[in-house]
């Protein structure tokens, strides 16, 4: 039985999908890459933004032309968008046999394999021998920021058991794996019992075998010291951090109810600086919220001129039902929208450029995660990507701790060669 799955959003689905993955092979299905192939069709869907719904409407019209020619093709839509546009989605393609929303990942898998076969409750458990493994550590939300869909897709925010987590990650280590990226919508506002985010890294750093964790995404207000320190302090941690600023503006940060203001960010940004002096700080960015005008704009863009993240992840303001920002006026017009986002861009990848253009010549300690055709992939402790074209032994290097010297940059990435 061969399946297909197709993943549109964030991490978190990333990570779902490879759960299903694992799982359904161990179940006996084969993964192909060309839908024409399979027999199952899997589509994991977002809602963040009205254009990651228009990406898995048009999916599933193509779909819907492929099982005219493969009648037995079955085709499941998971993910958020199959919890919020469940029925419309039944109702429009009437092609697609289940859709499943924001169930336990477990459900979900059990729904699809019991429409085929019965499960074989032996192979459940996840098997994948990866160098770099995620795990899911919360999820929801309930930080309610104006725009965000999250909390009514997601629900409330459940951080999971702690030993759950760690003997995951024990699992993975045996299994292989070198490196753990916890998930979470707010990963740093974790908490179990008495276990609080830091306390978590600390336990899993103290596991044998996990060579790097990193995790993401953050929410600013959650950033505490104990955080900041323990990044500092534990060389296992990785070194990028991704803090979404949303915007630069304090009028626009209280439309957003983000619940910090522009010196609140900066100064997490400075105590970051100061005690990890080669970390490497991403960000989220909303150009064209509601009532957003040139100067709170310009505010933005001057953010990211002086704070100067090695990558800016911008978006377009999007509507979305639930959300409050939803009864605001959208005032801000797809031109003006489309022209900040092209303004931040080209700024924020000219600063890309010079942060990683600084790193030629050096001497960097990357871990290598996985092989491509005859290119090595690897990331340094502070998450870079390096791409190291291979010698003739390459596998002897996955997963492997190497020093490497940059010698060019691309956008986004390193090339560098083994010394
Ligand atoms: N419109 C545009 N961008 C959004 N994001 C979340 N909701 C919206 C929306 N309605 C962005 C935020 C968040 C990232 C994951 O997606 O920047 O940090
Ligand atoms: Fe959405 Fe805000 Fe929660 Fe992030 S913190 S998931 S942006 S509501």
């Amino acid at each position: 039985m061969n399946y297909m799955i197709k993943t549109i959003g964030c991490q978190i689905n990333v990570c779902n999908s490879e759960i299903i993955s694992d799982m359904l092979v161990n179940n006996g299905f084969f993964e192909v890459k060309n839908p024409e192939e399979a027999n199952i069709f899997i589509l994991n869907t977002c809602s963040i933004r009205s254009s990651a719904e228009q990406k898995a409407f048009s999916y599933l019209g193509r779909l819907e032309i492929l099982k005219m020619k493969n009648k037995k093709l079955k085709i499941f839509v998971i993910g958020c968008m199959a919890e919020r546009l469940g029925n419309i989605i039944k109702q429009r393609f009437k092609t697609v046999n289940l859709v499943i929303g924001n169930k336990d990942v477990k459900y979900v898998i059990f729904k699809i394999v019991s429409s085929f076969q019965h499960i074989d409750t032996k192979n459940t458990l996840v098997s994948n021998n990866k160098i770099v493994n995620y795990i899911k550590i919360m999820t929801g939300c309930n930080n309610y920021c104006t725009y965000c869909i999250v909390p009514f897709v997601c629900g409330n925010e459940h951080s999971f058991n702690f030993n759950t987590i760690l003997n995951r990650c024990s699992m993975l280590v045996r299994r292989g794996t070198k490196k753990i990226i916890l998930l979470g919508q707010n990963v740093n506002s974790y908490k179990y019992g008495n276990v609080d985010f830091t306390m978590l890294l600390k336990q899993i750093a103290r596991i044998n075998g996990v060579e790097r964790i990193s995790f993401m995404t953050n929410h600013p207000k959650d950033f505490n010291i104990d955080l900041i320190n323990i990044i500092s302090n534990e060389p296992k941690i990785c070194t990028n951090i991704h803090i979404p600023m949303q915007s630069a503006s304090d009028r626009i940060l209280k439309k957003m109810n983000r619940k910090y203001t522009y010196s609140n960010y900066i100064k997490l940004i400075d105590n970051l600086r100061s005690a990890i002096p080669n970390i490497n700080i991403t960000t989220d960015i909303i150009v064209g919220f509601p009532t957003e005008t040139s100067m709170d704009f310009k505010k933005t863009l001057n953010a990211v001129q002086t704070i100067k993240f090695s990558k800016v992840y911008a978006f377009k303001y999007s509507p979305r039902p639930n959300t409050l920002s939803y009864n605001m006026i959208d005032d801000v017009t797809p031109l003006e929208k489309k022209e900040r986002l092209k303004v931040i861009l080209k700024e924020s990848n000219k600063i890309s450029v010079e942060i990683l253009s600084k790193m030629i010549g050096s001497v960097q300690e990357v871990l290598t995660e996985d092989i491509i055709g005859d290119t090595i992939k690897a990331t340094t402790r502070c998450g870079y990507k390096v791409f190291i074209k291979t010698l003739d032994n390459k596998y002897n290097y996955l997963g492997k701790q190497l020093n490497v010297k940059i010698k060019t940059v691309k956008i986004n990435s390193l090339i560098a060669e083994i010394i």
